[in-house]
């Protein structure tokens, strides 16, 4: 049995004070959880977020890095400056990156083996379009996206990668995908694995759903066979709310 990862992604919201406050809420709340709790904040509460989630279940990411080791990038951060603070996680390839920040298939992919080598665990994103889940091409777009993504990989670093299905229409939208649609799209991103790395690697990969993601419809969701959590953007700015999602 895959273990249920319930990540919550902050986007660009919370301060520092809001980021305390918030993960002394939440921790008693979850702290019985059997699921794994991760909280993706700004690179600006990442400190206090490592502070505040000590001796908790609570375990804390960052929302994008750069896949150079240092040099000449003003304004990005790298996967040894994440590393050194004690981050565990980094989402990589989110769609708002892509769409707004030029991220590439190819950048993703640099991104992910980047963050293994300093043992930073990646939450890669994938996700359609409507105009291409209209034009009945969903599935080639994420399974392709999907294929880029961990190409190049060994099986043990694919089987630490966290996949997220967030299709782009769905995200922020208020429509969530059906619990059908939404477990077909991910079986598909794991029988493209199976087709590369083989049944049982396959077998453990986690791949979440996002998008809409609440409390009234996340049991539904993650109760589907193949989806094993979920990212949460919205609904993951409040405790209590977020609470409810991860139990
Ligand atoms: P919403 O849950 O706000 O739709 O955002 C989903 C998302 O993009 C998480 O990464």
């Amino acid at each position: 049995m895959r273990r249920k990862v319930i990540a919550g992604n902050w986007k660009m919201n919370m301060l520092p004070n809001e980021t305390l406050k918030f993960i002394e809420d939440l921790a008693p709340l979850v702290k019985d959880t059997k699921n794994e709790v991760i909280l993706c904040v700004p690179f600006t509460d990442l400190f206090y977020a490592l502070l505040a989630a000590q001796g908790t279940n609570i375990k804390i990411g960052a929302q994008n890095m750069h896949f150079e080791k240092n040099g000449a990038y003003t304004g990005e951060v790298s996967p040894d400056m994440l590393k050194s603070i004690n981050v565990e996680y980094v989402i990589i390839g989110h769609s708002e990156r892509r769409q707004y920040f030029n991220e590439t298939d190819e950048t993703v992919n640099k991104k992910i083996k980047a963050a293994f080598e300093v043992g930073l665990k990646p939450i890669v994103c994938v996700g359609e379009t409507l105009e291409e889940r209209e034009a009945g091409k969903a599935e080639e777009i994420i399974t392709t996206q999907t294929k880029l993504a961990l190409e190049g990989l060994s099986n043990e670093q694919v089987e630490n990668t966290i996949i997220a299905y967030e299709p782009i229409w769905a995200i922020g939208t208020g429509k969530t995908a059906t619990n059908d649609d939404a477990n077909n799209a991910i079986k598909s991103i794991r029988e493209k694995i199976v087709e590369i790395y083989g049944q049982n690697t396959a077998n453990r990969v986690i791949i979440q759903y996002g998008g809409s993601v609440k409390s009234t419809n996340s049991k539904e969701l993650f109760s589907m066979s193949d989806i094993d959590g979920g990212l949460v953007g919205g609904a993951s700015l409040k405790a209590e709310e977020f609470s409810k999602i991860v139990d």
